[in-house]
């Protein structure tokens, strides 16, 4: 039988320290709202929600031999979605390779019950929540470089000091 209990969990790019040093330094030198604490950064691609222990073994399953292609980002463009109030880090340029990979993991896990978001996928670093706007379209210089052959599988917990992310397993696995 399913354990009861259900992990909230999504699939996201997950930064090294060096490139987590940066995004954070960038979020600490922007001014307004609630910022996301360095520990927490990362890039989703997809979000599955709360899981039961079933449906994970069946993610894990229907991930089981995916080829993870050599991802490069150029993070260089701050985007603000006003009705979540929610300023974030992008890229100016097509990231075709992610998309695809977003795709083919919407595919997989379809047979396990996911729903893909309707919303066509925009990569992004949440900076900073409750942000009162004015940086849409602000230019990131110099850049910050983030590459990565691998995604994780992570858990989001949240207790009465906030919000957590925790890292289940990486793809390919180390
Ligand atoms: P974000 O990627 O825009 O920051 C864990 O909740 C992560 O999954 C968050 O980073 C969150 O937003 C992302 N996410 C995507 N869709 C979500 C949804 N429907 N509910 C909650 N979080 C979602």
């Amino acid at each position: 039988m399913a354990e009861a209990r259900a992990r909230r969990l999504f699939l996201a790019l997950w930064p090294n320290s060096e490139e987590r040093q940066r995004i954070a330094a960038l979020t600490r030198s922007l001014e307004g709202g609630r910022k996301v604490i360095a520990e927490n950064l990362h890039l989703t691609l997809v979000f599955l929600g709360a899981s039961d222990s079933e449906r994970l073994r069946c993610y894990e399953s229907a991930l089981q031999g995916l080829r993870v292609p050599f991802m490069e980002l150029r993070l260089d463009r701050l985007g603000y979605w006003p009705k979540p109030r929610i300023l974030w880090l992008g890229s100016g340029q097509a990231t075709p390779v992610l998309a695809e990979l977003v795709g083919i993991l919407n595919q997989r896990l379809s047979r396990c019950g996911h729903k893909p978001e309707n919303r066509p996928f925009t990569p992004h670093v949440t900076l900073i929540r409750k942000h009162p706007g004015s940086l849409s379209n602000v230019d990131v210089s110099p850049p910050i470089h983030w590459s990565t052959r691998r995604f994780a599988l992570v858990e989001s917990r949240t207790d009465n000091t906030g919000t957590y992310y925790q890292v289940v397993s990486y793809w390919p696995e180390d």
